[in-house]
């Protein structure tokens, strides 16, 4: 057990390091992580306000992480509860205060709020201790409500969270808040730079950003994991590859809305003008500040390149569109990149893109059926994906599936 000033330390640690995190789904993921392991808490969600309402955002819970096979997550739906006092997350929205339940069966009998059965009853889960405390910033708003369910003891027994730790998890409350404002924030950003695009490619939606980079997150956390890559530095990654992801088709700002909206195929001429999205969208990011920004160009240069070497725009120099002197084919064109001299996010990337391009509509094509989806991207492995990250593609599968329920097209 550690002492008082551990403790301390501690938790101002785990707060600085929630503030290296930009992108709000990684961070929700973080902060969880860190609460949970402060106050040894089996299980715990996260909850946003949007709409007026508390938006279950994210959950995780140890128990029924390990009835699963290796490797797998645990896949739950989203839902809302209105901010009033008649649920435990509701009364500590609205209210501002810190609930500390031992048992949310055996409430008493003067509360206004009662424990939903709900989560239990499907997930097969008992519930028993609550520690629900309100995400708020320095201004004092709420934006939030970070839940830690069923503390245990070193025996593993479940037990109520520890009335010490409570001033603890407030602190790191405080820091936690501010950090999800600041990710929405930028969230909400990025999701303007994709209007801007959505102008002139209205399948270019804030929702096809959010699932393609979601789905490259998770197969390059799938396919590090079995890679042996060290946990900090999946984190570190994941982060920077969400934001970029979310930006790959940036370039399409650059592009005539009269050649993305045509509802027809494309002519050769018009193939070689949507190919230019590519580089015109690096430039952007061609002033490398930050790893965000090294990352956001590889992902927006290298999303079309292809495993065989027929992808583009191949070996260029992105300023000028031009091939790379050694690089030029017969015609003088550039050579693609082939296999590993593709930047391995512009891999994840190509696989994220194109499964969602397939399973959707667009202007242009009917959304395919999954079957025939999965079908191509089977057979295009060592074609034009990596045969590698297919495979992990495939083992997360069940993930993937709940990444698209989670953002809908409007
Ligand atoms: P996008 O719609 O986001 O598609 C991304 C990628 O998904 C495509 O890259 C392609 O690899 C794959 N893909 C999408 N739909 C299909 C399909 O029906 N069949 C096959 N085999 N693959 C598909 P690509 O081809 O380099 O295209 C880049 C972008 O160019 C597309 O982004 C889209 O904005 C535009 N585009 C491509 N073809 C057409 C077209 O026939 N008509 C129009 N209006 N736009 C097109
Ligand atoms: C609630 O905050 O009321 C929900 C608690 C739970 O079901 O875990
Ligand atoms: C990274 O930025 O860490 C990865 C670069 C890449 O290969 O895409
Ligand atoms: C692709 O190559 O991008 C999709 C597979 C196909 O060409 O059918
Ligand atoms: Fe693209
Ligand atoms: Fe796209």
């Amino acid at each position: 057990m550690l002492n008082e000033k551990e403790k301390l330390e501690q938790i101002i640690n785990l707060g600085l390091e929630i503030t290296k995190v930009k992108d709000v789904d990684i961070l929700l993921e973080r902060i969880l992580t860190f609460a949970r392991q402060f106050v040894n808490a089996d299980a715990g969600s996260v909850y946003i306000k949007e709409d007026g309402k508390l938006k279950f955002s994210y959950t995780q819970n140890e128990t029924l992480q390990k009835k699963l096979p290796s490797g797998k997550k645990l896949i739950y739906s989203t839902f809302s509860v209105p901010i009033d006092n008649k649920s435990i997350s509701g009364y500590v929205a609205d209210t501002g205060e810190m609930l500390n339940i031992p048992n949310g069966y055996k409430l008493t009998e003067n509360v206004p709020y009662s424990f939903d059965k709900h989560f239990d009853e499907i997930s097969n889960y008992r519930t028993q201790s609550l520690l629900t405390f309100p995400l708020k910033t320095n201004r004092g708003n709420v934006i939030g409500v970070l839940q830690m369910i069923n503390a245990q003891d070193n025996a593993g027994n479940v037990i109520p969270f520890a009335k010490e730790d409570e001033p603890f998890i407030m602190h790191f409350a405080n820091n936690a808040a501010i950090a999800i404002e600041r990710a929405l924030m930028t969230r909400d950003i990025i999701l303007r730079m994709i209007k801007m695009s959505e102008l002139h490619d209205p399948k270019e939606t804030g929702a096809h950003a959010n699932r393609v980079a979601s789905y490259a997150v998770e197969i390059y956390e799938n396919w590090a994991s079995r890679r042996g890559i060290f946990q900090e530095e999946i984190e570190k990654n994941k982060d920077i590859l969400r934001m970029a992801a979310m930006l790959h088709d940036v370039g399409k700002v650059a592009i005539s809305d009269v050649i993305l909206k045509k509802p027809a195929k494309l002519n050769l001429d018009e193939v070689e003008i949507i190919k230019m999205h590519t580089y015109l969208g690096s430039r952007l990011f061609a002033d490398q500040h930050s790893d965000f920004d090294k990352s956001a160009f590889l992902v927006v240069l290298n999303h079309h390149e292809r495993w065989d070497g027929k992808g583009y725009p191949g070996h260029i120099n992105p300023m000028t569109g031009n091939p790379i002197s050694g690089y030029e084919d017969k015609n003088g064109k550039a050579q693609g990149k082939k296999g590993e001299e593709i930047p391995t996010f512009g891999r994840f990337v190509a696989i994220a893109d194109v499964y969602d391009a397939l399973s959707c509509r667009r202007v242009y094509k009917e959304a395919w059926d999954e079957t025939k989806v999965l079908e191509t991207l089977k057979e295009e492995a060592g074609k034009h994906f990596d045969p590698e990250m297919i495979e992990s593609f495939f083992s997360i599968l069940d993930v993937i599936r709940t990444i698209a329920k989670r953002y809908p097209d409007e």
